[in-house]
Parts: C-alpha cells; sequence; structure tokens
C-alpha cells in the first residue's frame, strides 16, 4: 500500500473510531440545552400542585448522586417533578415510570415530556395508582411519592417490598415537627412509619415543599 493511502486509511479508521464518543457528547449537549430550555419557559408556569424548582433540583440530585436507574414516581401531575427525574435518569441510563389518575394532567404531562426532549425517558400511566402500585413488578431503586396524602403508608408499603437495598423513598410534603406537633398535610403518618421502620434511614431534607428521603439499608432487618 502506498505511504499516502496507509495514512488516509488510518485517519478514517481513527475518526470512526473516535465519532461516538463525539456524537454522544454531542447527544447529551443537545439533550441538556432542549430541557433547560424547556424548563426556563415554563418556569412561572407550573400551576397544577407541582413541585417547586428547587424540590425539583433536589429530586434530581438525588437521582445523579446515587446513580438510580429504575425509578417510580406517584403523582405526575402535569410533569414537573417528572422531568426532572426524568433529566436525571438521561444521566445514569436509566428510566422513570410515572402515574397519574387525572386525565387532562396526564395529557399534558406526556406533551411536554415530549417537547423537553425526555419522552425516550419517561414511561407515563394513566390510572389509580392504588390498584397499579402494588401491580407492579419493580425492582425499583427510587420512588418520589407525590399523590394522596392519606394514601402515602399505602404506597410505601406496596413498593418497599420491590425496592433494591441502597434505594430510595422520597415523598413531598413531609414536614419537620414544629413545636412538638408534626404538620404536614396529612402526611404525618407516613412519616410516624418510615422513621420506626428498621429498614430504613429517614430524614426530611431543607425544601421548600418539604421533602423527605427514606435510604434502605444494604443490610435489612430479618
Ligand atoms: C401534588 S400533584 C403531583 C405534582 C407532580 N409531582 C409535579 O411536581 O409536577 C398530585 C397528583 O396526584 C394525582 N393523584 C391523586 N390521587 C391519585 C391516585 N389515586 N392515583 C394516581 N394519581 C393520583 C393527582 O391527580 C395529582 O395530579
Amino acid at each position: 500500500m502506498k505511504k499516502s493511502l496507509r495514512i488516509g486509511a488510518a485517519l478514517v479508521l481513527l475518526g470512526f473510531l473516535a465519532s461516538p464518543a463525539v456524537s454522544q457528547n454531542g447527544k447529551d449537549e443537545a439533550l441538556d440545552s432542549k430541557v433547560r430550555a424547556f424548563l426556563q419557559k415554563m418556569r412561572y408556569e407550573w400551576r397544577d400542585m407541582n413541585v417547586p424548582e428547587t424540590d425539583g433540583k433536589l429530586l434530581y440530585d438525588i437521582v445523579v448522586k446515587n446513580g438510580y436507574t429504575k425509578a417510580l414516581e406517584i403523582g405526575t401531575s402535569t410533569g414537573h417533578s417528572g422531568i426532572w427525574i426524568a433529566w436525571a435518569l438521561s444521566k445514569t441510563g436509566g428510566k422513570l415510570i410515572t402515574v397519574d389518575i387525572d386525565e387532562g394532567r396526564y395529557r399534558e404531562a406526556v406533551a411536554n415530556f415530549e417537547q423537553a426532549g425526555l419522552g425516550d425517558f419517561i414511561d407515563a400511566r394513566l390510572a389509580d395508582a392504588h390498584e397499579l402500585v402494588p401491580e407492579l413488578k419493580g425492582p425499583f431503586d427510587f420512588v418520589f411519592i407525590d399523590a394522596d396524602k392519606d394514601w402515602y403508608t399505602n404506597y410505601a408499603k406496596a413498593v418497599i417490598p420491590k425496592l433494591e437495598a441502597g434505594g430510595c423513598i422520597a415523598a413531598h410534603n413531609v414536614y419537620a415537627s414544629r413545636g412538638g406537633r408534626r404538620y404536614g398535610m396529612g402526611t404525618g403518618d407516613f412519616y410516624e412509619f418510615m422513621s420506626k421502620h428498621p429498614d430504613f434511614e429517614t430524614s426530611i431534607l431543607e425544601s421548600r415543599g418539604g421533602l423527605s428521603t427514606s435510604y434502605k439499608k444494604k443490610t435489612v432487618a430479618e
């Protein structure tokens, strides 16, 4: 082979090997820009009981920091928290199942997920979570509960056997006690249940909307 041909072939091979990484990074950056632009556009438009932006960021950080990949959200509404969770899952290579009972909010959420560029990372279900959650097979490593407050403990009981060791149950509108009285829109029983559960370490984060996290211990009680 002529020297110039050999150099040409080597360059083609080099380009081929380098291109997947280059296009992967390009893809990540394009997705990040799309998500950021969508969140910016929607910043003051979330009006359906959605989490505040600060709490969305907290959810994002929990998923990325722990490398979670199998997520479940109970209570999609129009998709604000789902977008933060799915954006994090786009970094870890994971997927989110999210469920809501309200058809109008479900449809809006699906449109929002597409517009944010995150549709491929989300399996949105229109269903009564009281029925669907016990039926889901799992396993999960991250669960976010943000639906009907008086059912939080039942949701927890249904997902605990499907939660991997090291996994996390996060729940919204759960607050620390004030002046000896616990409050939080009916989530007090859930907090009591989780904080007394021997297999979990539960705490409440500094958060605008009240966010508890319960991490499943690596070794659980027999
Ligand atoms: C606080 S909002 C969720 C907000 C959402 N996580 C966000 O930040 O964008 C609660 C949602 O739970 C849904 N919900 C209430 N009861 C439900 C049930 N039994 N099954 C499924 N969804 C339910 C409501 O329709 C509502 O959209």
